[in-house]
């Protein structure tokens, strides 16, 4: 199996998809996405619930779209950062539109070395980001570190479908049909035969529950989503 790209070999690939990016998750995913991110935003919910003064996380934000769903539906502030400037440009230019830039920062910080303080926000979040760093071990480590004690972590990611033929079907689209379709729309071949490689390597819904214990999360769980194609995990600090 090929190696994990670096970091700057992963920004550069975020910068030249950032313009069809939106259209392209949506597109592929048949929309489904968006209501993966609805999942995500109901589990923060639960966990916020009692606790005042909230300040809210999301990691690897991309173009914003968790962070206006976190910060529409549960009325909270929200820190929005990642590494990579033309989706941050999107993410922001999002923010604006949907006159959120009161509640809403967006910053550009590196997942791996956060430019925050240890024990600062409520919650954690990342959709689809913890499987594009370098160190996914570092990266929960990092969340886990700048939350407070009894903060959340909530991680939203593509998974491993359980359903048997679906999964084949499933795995026979993801792999054969969606890098070329990726390929034609954002006219950058090697974004859309990374995605599939890179959900191969991430570690399935078991062995992530693992690993967030292993950098010290408790009641740590997991929820398919879609037969599990995606799954949303969480774990508490
Ligand atoms: C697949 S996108 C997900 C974006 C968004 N969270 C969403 O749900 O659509 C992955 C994002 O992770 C960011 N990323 C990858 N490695 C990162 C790192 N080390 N630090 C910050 N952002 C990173 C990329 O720049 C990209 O915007």
């Amino acid at each position: 199996m090929k190696a994990r790209p670096d970091g700057k070999t992963v920004q550069q690939m975020f910068a030249e998809i950032a313009p069809r990016y939106d259209f392209l998750n949506h597109f592929l995913s048949a929309s489904i996405d968006r209501h993966w991110r609805r999942i995500a935003v109901n589990r923060a919910g639960v966990y916020l619930e009692d606790r005042a003064n909230v300040i809210c996380l999301d990691l690897c934000s991309g173009t914003a779209d968790l962070a206006i769903e976190l910060n529409r539906r549960l009325q909270v502030p929200v820190i929005a950062s990642d590494f990579c400037h033309p989706m941050l440009v999107r993410g922001l230019e999002k923010v604006r539109t949907a006159q959120r830039d009161a509640a809403i920062t967006v910053i550009e910080a590196d997942s791996l070395v956060l430019p925050f303080a240890g024990e600062f926000f409520d919650l954690a979040t990342v959709a689809f980001g913890l499987r594009n760093l370098e160190d996914t071990d570092q990266g929960l480590a990092e969340m886990k570190r700048v939350l407070k004690k009894g903060g959340a972590a909530i991680v939203l990611e593509f998974s491993r479908p359980v359903v048997p033929v679906f999964r084949e079907v499933f795995e026979f689209y993801f792999h054969n049909i969606l890098p070329h379709l990726g390929a034609w729309i954002s006219g950058q071949g090697s974004a859309y035969r990374y995605l599939p490689t890179s959900v191969r390597r991430f570690p399935a819904q078991r062995e992530l529950v693992t690993m967030m214990e292993s950098v010290g999360f408790t009641d740590v769980g997991y929820r398919n989503l879609s037969g599990g194609i995606a799954a949303l995990q969480w774990g508490v600090k």
